[in-house]
């Protein structure tokens, strides 16, 4: 299959709908285009308007292809929202060959053999992790192909969505006449543009704060160890701020950016300036606040997020042992002071995820999420046009997406 020249990635967020076309260059890969519009159709991560949401992605993609001269034929696109989920599982086998030779047939079927799993009746395996493989009884074995033994056992994470959450998606990029190369729940795209394989490898945990949703992704030994959504993210905050200072959600949002943080600062003589009174005109209107009224609005806000993040954190054992520290991406990274408050709130290092990897995209972590869709199609080395369905997918899923494919 020849290489693809260009690849797209699709962020269909709560807030907006991120597009960004990468062109080879060489070994190197580069911004062709890059738009981000308004997003409707979406409550919480999910698409609810199959309509609406195929109505804003045609948009898009028509705006870019007129920028970039070039017709869009597929995308690597995100999926969201807090119905994603993981559950831990094994599977067992005998080696089939009489060598005790252990095969990539075998691998498969060990990990097929990891479906077998209870999971609720509308909800959907959409990828299967490998933790650890069992030959025998010799445990922690990463690559099982071509070493020996007579019993094979997984143990995996299967990454786990609601189907008719999926179906809505599909069905919104199918209907804007695009291809699907490869559906990426949104923290692993991000994790794909902001990680270092030496974070992965030490134990990381990524944060993603968007709209209406927060995700984290838990990383360790280089693979996915955790992973959950929670229905809370930048948006509460914009509310809150309304609500506390009795002013519309437009003034409140752009009160939340240019005025927000979530702690007070000191001045380098000591002058406490979060006393200071802020003003602000509206048409008729005119608003007067100080930083330490925001604090006291935003700060609460994030840390029931943080709050939510130290309980899985506790749930898997990882509570204050992640040598890698905390990522934050997405549009909520962007408040002032978040990095000090994840470090006194998890007792973590944090650091503000910047996409890289594609040269000449503003390193914003509100942009990590599509970067890393771009990036899962530089990796894969997928055609555009082509439907890829990249990773590690079994033929049952794989059957099931395309009945929603014309
Ligand atoms: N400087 C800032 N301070 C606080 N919040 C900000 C700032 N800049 C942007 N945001 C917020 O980031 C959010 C948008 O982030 P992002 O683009 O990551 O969301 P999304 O991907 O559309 O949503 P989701 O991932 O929840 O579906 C908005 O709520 C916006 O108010
Ligand atoms: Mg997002």
């Amino acid at each position: 299959m020849a290489k693809a020249d260009i690849v797209t990635g699709l962020d269909i967020g709560t807030h907006s709908i991120k597009a960004l076309v990468a062109q080879r260059n060489g070994n190197d890969w580069e911004v062709l285009s890059y738009a981000e519009i308004p997003s409707f159709g979406l409550r919480k991560g999910a698409v609810v308007s199959v309509e609406e949401t195929a109505k804003n992605v045609q948009m898009i993609i028509s705006g870019i292809e007129k920028d970039c001269n070039r017709k869009i034929n597929s995308v690597f696109v995100n999926i969201g929202g807090n119905h994603l989920y993981v559950t831990p599982s094994d599977g067992i086998i005998s080696v089939s060959r009489a060598d005790q030779r252990i095969s990539k047939e075998d691998v498969e079927r060990v990990l097929q053999a990891t479906r077998a799993i209870n999971i609720s009746r509308n909800d959907e395996v959409l990828d299967v992790i490998p933790r650890e493989f069992i030959i025998d009884d010799q445990k922690g074995i990463k690559q099982p192909e071509d070493l020996t033994g007579v019993r094979l056992e997984a143990k995996v994470l299967l990454l786990c969505v609601f189907s008719p959450y999926f179906i809505k998606l599909t069905q919104a990029v199918l209907a804007a006449k695009l291809q699907i190369n490869d559906v990426i729940p949104s923290p692993l795209a991000a994790a794909n543009a902001v990680l270092t394989p030496q974070q992965k490898e030490l134990g990381v945990a990524l944060i993603d704060i968007g709209a209406a949703t927060t995700s984290l992704a838990v990383f360790e030994e280089g693979e996915l160890m955790h992973l959950a959504v929670f229905p809370i993210g930048s948006a509460n905050i914009t509310n809150d701020i309304a609500i506390g200072l009795k002013t519309d959600v437009a003034i409140a949002e752009s009160i939340k950016k240019q005025h927000g943080t979530c702690m007070s600062s000191k001045t380098e003589k000591g002058l406490d300036q979060s006393k200071k009174r802020i003003e602000v005109f509206d048409k008729s209107d005119s608003l007067s606040f100080t930083k330490k009224n925001l604090v006291d609005i935003i700060e609460p806000r994030v840390s029931e997020i943080l709050d939510l993040v130290q309980k899985e954190l506790k749930k898997i054992n990882r509570q204050e042992l992640l040598p890698g520290g905390v990522v934050l991406t997405g549009g909520g990274a962007k408040i002032p002071k978040i990095k000090e408050l994840v470090r006194e709130t998890l007792n973590l290092s944090c650091e503000i995820g910047r996409p890289k990897g594609i040269i000449g995209l503003q390193e914003d972590p509100a942009l990590a999420t599509v970067a890393g869709l771009a990036l899962e199609g530089v990796d894969s080395g997928s055609k555009d046009g082509i439907l890829g369905l990249t990773k590690g997918w079994g033929s049952g899923f794989r059957k099931w997406i395309r009945n929603f494919i014309p």
